[in-house]
């Protein structure tokens, strides 16, 4: 079976973004590939490594995310970065063979240097650990010679890095040890937050897959509708409706959003009314997940036993691939 490596950094509680954009795909493929799937605290530390503080519980509410949306230990080898110390070892070969220029010239590595030089006292967190963050991931990636690498668009620049980098070890080690492994797009709906911009955690404007049905009706609540639309039955413009239309896309059937386009055209639909049924919605399609995740939330020691089984597993495996690597490189 051909293998695959993924991984989401320890942000804390994920968001309907993450549930729509990357673990709905991963539930797809666990049945179809053998899947890696990490929770990457090292790559966290690479712009938090002064705010500790939470890291732990971090990778906690991760692993409850994934277990809770249906991400099966049976399936998928579900682990922990640091919990697979092979991975840094290999980081060290890897960072031998990559030519400083390659790195600077990641794009995505260059987005996220410009955002930590715009704000203020943020420059001298451009560290050493950031710049290896796309070799980092290379090691990640090769630890388990995947095949393919399930990602968002904004990460496939570092997959081509990862390929450039495989190429090269191949090359210089006259080898044809490692595969290049293929980005795979994740196949998405898109989802906006609740103010119309990207969905993200620091912006304010997420529900989380862990919010109550109360706090996501809620929030629902304050989502951007059509801007011109003043009164309750004015006719109103669905294509215009900046985020709760939207929304209706995702999780209402054809049919449902068809009619919420009708009478919101005719004027017989309420804005309110409108995103009190669309809250309802929403709840329904997540309430088997949250209920799954309060089990794991009052049972801590399930979540943690899962993640070291999978860790070790994943480590055998990366011991396997390091003893090959090293042996290749001539290592002592
Ligand atoms: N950089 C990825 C992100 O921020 C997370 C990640 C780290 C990753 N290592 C990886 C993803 C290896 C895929 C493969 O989303
Ligand atoms: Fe949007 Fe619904 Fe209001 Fe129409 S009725 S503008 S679809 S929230």
């Amino acid at each position: 079976m051909q293998r695959m490596v993924s991984g989401m950094r320890s942000t804390g509680k994920l968001h309907l973004g993450h549930y729509l954009g990357v673990i709905d795909n991963w539930l797809k493929l666990q049945n179809e590939y053998e899947c890696y799937f990490f929770i990457a605290d090292w790559h966290a530390l690479t712009t938090k490594y002064d705010k500790t503080e939470t890291l732990k519980q971090d990778v906690l509410e991760v692993a409850m995310d994934w277990l809770a949306a249906g991400i099966d230990p049976e399936k998928a080898t579900i682990y922990v970065q640091s919990q697979v110390p092979e991975i840094a070892e290999l980081h060290i070969y890897l960072s031998m063979i990559t030519p400083q220029n390659w790195v600077e010239r990641d794009p995505t590595l260059k987005d996220m240097a410009k955002i930590l030089k715009s704000k203020e006292g943020m420059a001298s967190q451009i560290n050493y650990g950031l710049m290896g963050y796309p070799v980092l991931m290379s090691a990640d990636i090769m630890m388990f010679n995947a095949d393919f690498v399930p990602v968002g668009i904004d990460q496939v620049a570092h997959v081509e890095l990862t390929r450039d980098i495989t190429r090269r070890f191949n090359n210089i080690y006259n080898t044809d040890f490692f595969h290049e492994a293929q980005p795979k797009l994740n196949e998405c709906s898109l989802i906006c937050g609740l103010d119309g911009n990207k969905m993200g955690k620091s912006f304010n404007n997420d529900i989380k897959i862990s919010d109550t049905a109360e706090v996501t009706a809620k929030k629902v609540m304050s989502a951007i509708t059509d801007r011109s639309r003043m009164r309750k039955y004015d006719p109103g413009h669905p294509e215009d409706c900046e985020v709760a239309f939207k929304y209706w896309k995702i999780f209402g059937s054809e049919d449902e959003v068809e009619t919420v386009r009708c009478e919101c055209e005719k004027g017989a639909r309420g804005c309110a009314d409108c995103k009190r049924q669309l809250g309802a919605k929403i709840n329904e399609r997540f309430a088997q997940i949250r209920e799954r995740r309060r089990y794991y939330e009052e049972h801590p020691e399930v979540v943690k036993q899962i993640l070291a089984d999978g860790s070790a597993k994943a480590r055998k495996e990366a011991q396997n691939i390091l003893r090959e690597v090293k042996n290749i490189i001539g290592m002592y």
